[in-house]
């Protein structure tokens, strides 16, 4: 099974991957970075070390940065609701975090199985561009790279043009993405142009609910009551009852190699721009005469997806 270090900012759509890489068989688990994102690092701490204690994940799990590199901190309590898990309300964990700084878990277990391990960042990239001032060879040390983030066509859910992964820390997006331009192989990176495309209905809604009363799993539950609040958000933000799940569908293409297609592409990091900053700019057209230093997920077939993650789901908490 593939090994994977995941950094995620827990959150209802990092939850619903947590859970999708626990129940996935060709996966594991060998750590998580806790980074401050949709909400604070110690909410995001405290959701991470319960959800995979209830889903039986035994891995180190470090509590990232207090913020981001250069900027403010931001965050996503409207969407994801105030502890980053919508309406569920978690028991205490009687875990307790790795000791580490997440810069330094992704340091030690990238030296620990060179080549081996897969990075997933469904979450800003803050401690991963600390882990690189660490151990400059982590591109090379790490089997890729796959990542939730960037909005290539412009149109953002943060700023006018920001996806929200990159606009919180923009400075490490660009120092991750130009460590890695010097990969064996590409980054894989999933914006909002592959991700929006997987948009829950009332049905998949249905089926995540039937899993609790189906299992009694506990995480069921959480995720059913996390979902809601994610259903309630996007409804009053225009998009109807709906939601977009971005970061299972990341998690699944790493995992696979399925469910969506890539094509090379050049992007960069806009910092300085005054209405832009954050944006991610794809340069489609070859104008700066770059090589490309990212694959893009293109071509994604969300019903196939939302099908398989469902049936992982309710095959890994049956167990
Ligand atoms: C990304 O932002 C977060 O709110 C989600 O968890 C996802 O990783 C989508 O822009
Ligand atoms: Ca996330």
């Amino acid at each position: 099974s593939i090994p994977l270090l995941v950094d995620c900012d827990t959150g209802i759509d990092d939850a619903i991957a947590l859970t999708y890489l626990a129940a996935h068989p060709g996966a594991e688990i060998a750590g998580i970075v806790s980074t401050g994102g949709n909400v604070e690092v110690g909410a995001v701490h405290r959701n991470n070390l319960v959800l995979n204690e209830l889903l039986g994940v035994d891995a180190p799990i470090a509590r990232g940065a207090e913020r981001p590199l250069v900027q403010e901190p931001m965050y996503a309590d409207d969407t994801h609701g105030p502890g980053g898990l919508g309406h569920a309300v978690l028991p205490d964990p009687t875990r307790t975090g790795d000791a580490r700084t997440g810069a330094q878990l992704w340091v030690d277990l990238a030296r620990q199985r060179p080549g081996e391990l897969v990075g997933l960042v469904l979450g800003p990239h803050t401690n991963l561009a600390l882990a690189l001032e660490i151990e400059p060879e982590l591109p090379r040390l790490l089997r890729r790279l796959h990542v939730m983030g960037g909005a290539i066509h412009h149109r953002g859910n943060t700023g006018p043009t920001s996806e929200w992964n990159i606009a919180v820390d923009p400075e490490a997006a660009q120092r991750v993405l130009t460590a890695f331009s010097t990969a064996a192989r590409r980054p894989v990176l999933g914006s909002l142009e592959a991700t929006e495309s997987v948009r829950f209905t009332q049905g998949t809604f249905d089926r995540v609910s039937a899993l609790e009363a189906g299992t009694g799993h506990p995480v069921a539950g959480i995720l059913a009551d996390a979902l809601r609040f994610y259903f309630e958000f996007h409804e009053a933000d225009g998009f109807g009852w709906t939601a977009h799940v971005h970061d299972p569908l990341v998690a699944a293409h790493a995992v696979t190699g399925d469910f969506a297609g890539t094509r090379p592409l050049a992007v960069d990091v806009e910092l300085a721009g005054t209405l832009t900053r954050g944006q991610t700019v794809g340069d489609e057209l070859g104008r700066w005469g770059r090589a490309p230093n990212v694959e893009v997920l293109t071509d994604v077939r969300p019903q196939e997806f939302i099908e398989h993650l469902l049936a992982t789901l309710e095959s890994g908490l049956s167990r």
